[in-house]
Formats: C-alpha cells, sequence, structure tokens
C-alpha cells in the first residue's frame, strides 16, 4: 500500500487524475472502475479537462462503476448512472455502451449482480480502480462486517452511510436502504486500485484503513492486501496517522 499525502483535496484530486490520464494514454482501451460521492468529483474534471484541453480520448475505455442504489431507475436524479452521466460521462467521448453501472432497477437483481461479475470478467478485468471512503471505512457500498472475499451483490446500508448520503436527497424524497455493490473481493481483484480520501471528517478512517487491524469492521483495510493500492490523501484526512 503506497500512501500518498498532498496539502489539500484540489492536489489531491491533481495527482489521483495524473495516474488515470496516465494509465489511459498508455492503454488506450483500458477497462476503468469509477466510484461516486463527492470525493472524485474534482477528479472527474481534470479528466474532462484533459479530453478538451489535451485531446485525451475515451472512445475505446470501458468503465465498470462500483455500486448503484436498488430501486432507483437509471435516469432518477439520485441514482448514480445519472451521477455519472452529469458528472463525467455527458462531457467527455466515452461510447455509453462501453460504459456499465450496476442496474438498481433489474427485476431480478440477483441476476444482476452475478451478471455484473461476468460482465467485469467479459471486459479482461478492471486495469484501474477509483475509490472514496466513507467515514465508517467503506469502499463502493462494503458496509463494516462485509466479507473480504465478497463478489457484487446487494447491501443493506447502515444508518450513518444513509444518514451521511442524505445530503443528496430533497427533505421528503424516498432514500434507498438497498444497494448493489462490487464486493471487496471484486475490488481487489483489480490491477491497480487508487483510493482517495479527504477532510479531517475522514481521518478516523483513513488511520483504521492504513494503520490497520486488517478487519471487516473497516472494509477499505483490505486494501493493505493489494500489491498496487496508492491512496491519495490530504493533510486533513492524514491528521490522525
Ligand atoms: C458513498 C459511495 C462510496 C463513496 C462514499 C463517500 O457511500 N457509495 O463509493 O466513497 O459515498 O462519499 P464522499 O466522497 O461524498 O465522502
Amino acid at each position: 500500500m503506497q500512501v500518498v499525502i498532498k496539502p489539500d483535496a484540489a492536489a489531491v484530486a491533481k495527482y489521483g487524475a495524473a495516474i488515470f490520464i496516465q494509465q489511459i494514454v498508455t492503454k488506450p482501451d483500458s477497462v476503468l472502475g469509477l466510484a461516486t460521492g463527492s470525493t472524485p468529483l474534482a477528479l472527474y474534471q481534470q479528466l474532462i479537462d484533459a479530453y478538451r484541453v489535451e485531446s485525451v480520448s475515451f472512445k475505446q475505455v470501458k468503465t465498470f462503476n462500483l455500486d448503484e442504489y436498488l430501486g432507483l431507475a437509471a435516469d432518477h436524479p439520485q441514482s448514480y448512472r445519472y451521477f455519472m452521466q452529469q458528472h463525467l460521462f455527458n462531457h467527455i467521448d466515452i461510447r455509453i455502451e462501453h460504459t456499465a453501472v450496476p442496474n438498481g432497477n433489474a427485476p431480478d437483481p440477483l441476476h444482476a449482480c452475478n451478471d455484473y461479475e461476468r460482465q467485469i470478467t467479459a471486459a479482461g478485468g478492471i486495469d484501474l480502480q477509483l475509490l472514496g471512503l466513507g467515514r465508517n471505512g467503506h469502499i463502493g457500498f462494503n458496509e463494516p462486517s462485509s466479507g473480504l472475499q465478497s463478489r457484487t451483490r446487494i447491501k443493506t446500508l447502515t444508518a450513518a452511510t444513509i444518514a451521511d448520503n442524505a445530503r443528496f436527497f430533497q427533505p421528503n424524497e424516498y432514500q434507498p436502504h438497498l444497494a448493489i455493490t462490487m464486493g471487496i473481493g471484486t475490488i481487489l481483484d483489480a490491477r491497480k486500485v487508487v483510493l482517495l480520501a479527504t477532510g479531517s471528517a475522514k481521518a478516523a478512517a483513513v488511520k483504521a484503513m492504513i494503520e490497520g487491524p486488517l478487519s471487516a469492521s473497516c472494509p477499505a483495510s483490505a486494501l493493505q492486501l493489494h500489491q498496487h493500492a496508492v491512496i491519495v490523501i490530504d493533510e486533513a484526512a492524514a491528521s490522525e496517522l
């Protein structure tokens, strides 16, 4: 596990984006794992800038998102598919048929989970996976107690995660308590992983992830097992190390 500490969130995004841009330039048909949440937004903006200003092309890139709320259709404004369209896919030259987000509205969600795993395998596996970090140490929606070898499946969200993500929903809007998420085993299969975390609210989770112990109570600690995991954090998130 390589830990990179940058002064602030902007520098974290820049460092993370450089890894992604290098990956795409070196291997134009890269398979990328993508994440939602507030943290990756600045990185996505850097990728959009790289497309616009430096003509970095995403035409051959394939993407797989980590997770999706169960029960939200792709066009629901709070769905992660919608998020990805708004914040990245609509602004670069990626082919929409090359972008995959778990189907939160699938008639048979269990089948959709297994099918997602098959799609990742058929694409040749994920070259580079982007991750954020939940305050409780979750990655994707792998909440504490997730199996360290888990695969894509349905997870019940913790009260803490529901509260943390409530800011994206209107006061009276339905907020799902279930999600489809890649498993920790799925994430560990990526050839390279980049996790971004910024701000003091993440400091305790960052400490548990990096200093251990390796434990299902901090799902991100599983990254200690990964040969090519880069943890990019700002000084505030590093403050408890
Ligand atoms: C959600 C997502 C995670 C993300 C986390 C942190 O729970 N499922 O993938 O890492 O939020 O989000 P933020 O970056 O907004 O703190």
